[in-house]
């Protein structure tokens, strides 16, 4: 079984975890940016939990807070026993001790007093404390505060992340490598460490396995045009699944045309799961390259990726993993699952847009082309003829995104300080929740249903299209997707053109579902058709 959420069998009794949660927006009228109190879940009763997921002595170090009034929500929450991940390294140039000689000279942004700092002081996971680092989730929209359920297209910034973008800009600002000054050096610094993070955070063997791109999307495109033009051929097979987001079929389909080789899809079952054994039909000598999501962006399925690698490592097809919905929801190590090539974008786990991650192996990098020429990739150049870097420079051609680079490695370093396995726990029991109080909602068909999931719910609503249901609970403050996700193929294989997307992190809360799913009612009871 993938790391993640898991099956039915091991979920909690959402019903036993009888906690008393408290969600208090308190909204000054007319006030021009929200006055919203973070949601406060007390615990009242300790669930009996899973062994190695909850202790009642960490549920009492959470202590109730005084509020205006006080509602009984079905909210559980939130102790998490363990303590940060111990693999937590420094930040990236961030940290006190680290051996970045600038350090001493300037204030560097601090996580003391986050919801990182109490988690690791206390080891509880307090979702209370980690939404406060969330500037903007005191967000006032249409009146109402914000609930951000559209984690799966990007996630919110915590303040540490916005801290430290701002302090590259006034303190480090400078291009990297070329420079022999003292700015040059601190930005090559602060770029490297975050690799170095990054590198870390996959567990890949070495920080050189580690591109800078600027998403998901290009690292597809990168594989595709570099190594796919180098070793597709004729006749040859490219395996996918019906699962894709579009920026994992239309580069291989491109590649495809180009050399005159196949795409095989493998299909899903009913809940949206991979069929595995018509996937290892798929397999054959002529497959030469596996491309598939660990995670699907629009039904939340988590594929059970380590065998679907050993399955096509098998055939001699190497593999390309699109992480762009896991990384923020479950652990992954590159080097367990063996893939060829694993990317993700950066603003889908907490750090800026523009900036993603092609890891690819060592050996495999340096024996692909470079996909651009320019500068800082070359070791020379004549008018004849032009020497390239070892990976990952080769693939860096011209001055890339360095400050969210680094602002990606600040990401990184919190979601370790509060610890994946932390996260993917709490969001575990959080999807549990939002899946049955969702199912209950009259004329609501979840899209979906694989046991192994993350973070994502879709659906349908009877008799409502899934935009006009998105335009209403955007005008109660809620956000989520509703469309095709960039995920055509999946949608249709359901009959569907487009679905309402709810997608979490673990900043949500189950008063957000709560809301969410008292919205919907009020949809299906035709009491918000005049807010459409
Ligand atoms: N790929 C992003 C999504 O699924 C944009 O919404």
């Amino acid at each position: 079984m993938e790391e993640g959420l898991r099956g039915a069998s091991s979920r909690p009794d959402v019903e036993s975890l009888t906690c008393i949660a408290n969600e208090i927006f308190s909204s000054s009228p007319g006030a021009g940016s929200a006055a919203v109190a973070s949601p406060i879940v007390k615990i009242g009763a300790v669930p009996t939990p899973p062994a190695d997921q909850f202790s009642a002595e960490s549920a009492l170090t959470l202590s109730p807070v005084s509020l205006p009034f006080e509602d009984e929500c079905h909210d559980f929450l939130t102790v998490m026993p363990k303590a940060a991940d111990s693999s937590t390294a420094s930040l990236a140039g961030v940290s006190s001790g680290s051996s970045f000689y600038f350090l001493d000279e300037i204030t560097m942004p601090r996580l003391n007093g986050s919801a990182v700092g109490f988690a690791s002081a206390h080891e509880v996971f307090d979702v209370n404390a980690i939404r406060r680092d969330f500037p903007i989730l005191k967000e006032v929209v249409h009146g109402h505060p914000l609930i951000w359920l559209d984690n799966a297209a990007t996630t919110q910034k915590p303040q540490f992340v916005i801290d430290r973008l701002s302090h590259f800009y006034r303190y480090e600002n400078s291009n990297i490598h070329r420079g022999a000054h003292e700015l040059a050096a601190r930005a090559t610094d602060a770029y490297e460490g975050s690799r170095n993070q990054v590198s870390r955070f996959l567990n890949a063997s070495s920080a050189n396995e580690i591109v800078f791109v600027r998403g998901t999307t290009e690292g597809i495109n990168l594989v595709a045009q570099s190594w796919g033009r180098q070793n597709i051929e004729q006749g040859d097979e490219i395996v996918i699944t019906w699962l894709e987001h579009h920026a994992n079929i239309v580069p291989w389909q491109q590649l495809c045309h180009e050399k005159g080789a196949k795409l095989l899809v493998a299909p899903v079952d009913d809940n949206g799961q991979v069929l595995l054994e018509e996937y290892r039909k798929l397999l054959s000598v002529r497959t030469k390259l596996v491309a598939f999501s660990q995670v699907s962006n629009a039904l939340g399925t988590i594929t059970p990726a380590r065998q679907m690698i050993e399955m096509a490592h098998l055939v001699g097809a190497r593999v390309l993993v699109d992480g762009a919905q896991s990384v923020s929801h479950m652990r992954v190590d590159v080097r367990q699952l063996n893939c060829d090539w694993f990317v993700f974008s950066g603003h889908k786990v907490f750090g800026p847009t523009g900036i993603g991650v092609l890891f690819g192996k060592a050996e495999l990098l340096n024996a692909m082309p470079p996909w651009q020429g320019g500068g800082n990739m070359i070791q020379d150049v004549t008018f004849e003829k032009t020497t390239y870097h070892a990976a990952p420079a080769r693939f860096e051609a011209g001055t890339g995104n360095i400050a969210d680079a680094v602002g990606l490695g600040a990401a990184i370093d919190y979601v370790q300080r509060i610890g994946i396995d932390n996260i993917s726990r709490y969001e575990h029991q959080l999807l549990a929740y939002a899946t049955r109080e969702l199912s209950e909602v009259p004329g609501l068909r979840l899209v979906g249903t694989a046991p192994e999931k993350a973070g994502v719910l879709s659906f349908v609503l009877k008799g409502l299209s899934a935009e006009k249901v998105g335009a209403v609970l955007n005008r109660k403050g809620i956000a989520v997707r509703a469309g095709h996700h960039c995920a055509q193929p999946i949608l249709r294989r359901f009959g569907l053109e487009t679905t309402v997307r709810p997608s979490l992190a673990f900043y949500n809360t189950c008063a957000d579902i709560d809301f969410l799913v008292a919205a919907l009612r009020s949809i299906q009871g035709g009491r918000a058709s005049d807010d459409v």
